[in-house]
């Protein structure tokens, strides 16, 4: 046979082609990586998701986000969002649907970016695209609901419902192209939409507030949707010609971390580090106004439960930090100290009595004189499971149970 023939047969009998599978992601929050409490949560992060797409290949795919990837702005917010920036732009992601955290970001705060944000029930001047095609005959559209913005942080009358945004997909829907519409709303609104027939595969966003409440599979009106899961510890991946099946694929240990990275972060550490020590300047001045009185002082009269709390690890707390090199990260001092941002710890110099965990985390601040108030122990509140979960939750420690727990740090 001739080579030309045989190359012609060949592509006559080859399948057809597969298409395009989508990579969905979604709700990243502002987690850049994973924090390192616990192995069980060691999940995530963007240099596992930028290995993971590299392990792709360039091509079969397309990137698709839903929002809700931003932090506020403030100076270390602003670092995150950066990163995220770059790991976007990095992997071509397609198309995001601004979720409430980009649409306070304001017209010019999103045009600035120059992500691929998409949003068709916009009814200002556009600054998202309304509609976006792709070569393989899909057409992508977003809805992001107007029930979740709040006064005060969002121009509220800036977005259509439904209604209105049925009737807008409509004239803009090219006949011959299949729709897919990312979508952030309530089961309600889910539920016209999808009966409105337009889309051929929506894609809701993940809403839950906690990793033990989302669900990344649900029915509705006999449809099966699919949701990529909380803080980009997975990556949704859907062949939508099969009437959109999904499953996650999971960015656990096992998933290497993309190395080109590692400047990027031991930047973003240092440039952590300087904001806060340059907070600490101005914070100093309120050193003599600190509400915590740290542990030394509860046991000066409680010594017995002073001795059994120092076997525990709460005591040793910021030693972890100190050993994973993040002793200056907010993000972390946070619940491995007393009282951060609350008139507690403000450095290991200027309040060495708060550093690590003490007896006012989980008791509250106990009131001067209160060995002699037999109103305080009758009204005090009782240290319950709740306050443990205030830190032991998510990925911080995925599974913890106050059962097991408790008896470690009894005193
Ligand atoms: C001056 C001594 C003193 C200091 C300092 C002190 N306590 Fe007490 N505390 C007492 C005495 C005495 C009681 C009553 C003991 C009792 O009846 O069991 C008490 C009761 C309590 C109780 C209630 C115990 C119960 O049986 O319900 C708690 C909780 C408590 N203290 C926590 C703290 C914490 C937290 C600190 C540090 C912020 C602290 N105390 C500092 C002396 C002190
Ligand atoms: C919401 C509260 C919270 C925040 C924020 C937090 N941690 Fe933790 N961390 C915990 C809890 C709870 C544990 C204990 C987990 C367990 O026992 O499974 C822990 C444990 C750890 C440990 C393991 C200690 C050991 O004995 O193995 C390290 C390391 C650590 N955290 C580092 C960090 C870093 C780095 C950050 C910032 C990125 C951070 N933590 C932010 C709550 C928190
Ligand atoms: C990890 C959380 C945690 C820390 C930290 C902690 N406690 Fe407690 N404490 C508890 C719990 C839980 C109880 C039992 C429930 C209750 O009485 O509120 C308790 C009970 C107590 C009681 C009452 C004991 C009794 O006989 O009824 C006192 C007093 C007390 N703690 C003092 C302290 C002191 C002092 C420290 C610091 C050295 C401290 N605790 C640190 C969680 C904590
Ligand atoms: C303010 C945040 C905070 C609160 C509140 C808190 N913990 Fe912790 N807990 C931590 C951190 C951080 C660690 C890890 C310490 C370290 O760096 O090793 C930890 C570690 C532990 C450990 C040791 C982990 C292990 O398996 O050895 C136990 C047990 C524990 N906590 C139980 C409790 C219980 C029970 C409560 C509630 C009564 C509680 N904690 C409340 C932050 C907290």
């Amino acid at each position: 046979m001739k080579p030309w023939l045989l190359l012609l047969s060949l592509l006559y009998l080859a399948p057809p082609a597969w298409g395009v599978e989508f990579l969905v992601t979604g709700e990243f929050q502002g987690e850049i990586r994973p924090c390192g409490c616990s192995k069980a949560g060691e999940r995530g992060g963007i240099e596992r998701l930028s290995s993971y797409f590299k392990t792709k290949g360039p091509k079969g795919w397309l990137w698709l986000d839903l929002g809700n990837f931003a932090v506020e702005p403030t100076d270390q917010g602003e670092l995150k969002n950066d990163l995220f920036y770059k790991l976007y732009r990095q992997h071509r992601l397609f198309a995001m649907l601004p979720g409430p955290r980009e649409f306070a970001m304001g017209k010019r705060g999103i045009a600035k970016r120059r992500l691929p944000f998409l949003l068709t029930n916009h009814q200002g001047e556009l600054a998202y695209t309304e509609r976006i095609k792709h070569k393989e005959g899909w057409q992508f559209f977003g809805f992001l609901s107007p029930e979740l913005l709040s006064l005060g942080v969002h121009k509220t009358d800036l977005l259509e419902g439904v209604g209105a945004f049925l009737a807008r997909a409509k004239t803009l829907r090219s006949k011959e192209w299949r729709g897919v519409l990312l979508f952030r709303g309530n089961p309600k609104e889910l539920e016209l939409i999808q009966g409105s027939g337009l889309f051929e595969v929506i894609l809701p966003a993940n809403q839950a507030k906690s990793e033990e409440t989302q669900q990344l599979e649900f029915e509705l009106a006999q449809q099966k949707f699919f949701s990529p899961p909380l803080q980009g510890q997975g990556v949704l991946e859907l062949n939508p010609e099969s009437q959109g099946a999904g499953r996650v694929a999971w960015l656990g240990p096992q998933t290497p971390l993309d190395p080109t990275w590692a400047k990027d972060f031991a930047q973003y550490d240092k440039k952590v580090e300087t904001l806060f020590l340059s907070s600490l300047a101005s914070q100093a001045k309120l050193g003599d106004k600190r509400v915590y009185k740290g542990t030394g002082y509860c046991v000066n009269c409680h010594q017995a439960q002073g001795e059994a709390f120092e076997q525990s690890k709460h005591a040793h707390a910021f030693d972890s930090l100190e050993k994973a090199g993040r002793a200056h990260d907010p993000d972390c001092i946070v619940c491995h100290t007393q009282g951060y941002n609350k008139g507690g710890f403000l450095s290991t110099e200027l309040t060495p009595n708060l550093v690590h965990l003490g007896c006012e985390n989980c008791h509250g601040l106990a009131p001067e004189g209160h060995e002699k108030d037999l109103e305080y122990k009758k009204n005090r509140k009782p240290v319950t499971q709740l306050v443990c979960k205030g830190c032991h939750y998510g990925s911080h420690d995925p599974r913890f149970s106050f059962e097991t727990a408790y008896p470690k740090i009894k005193h």
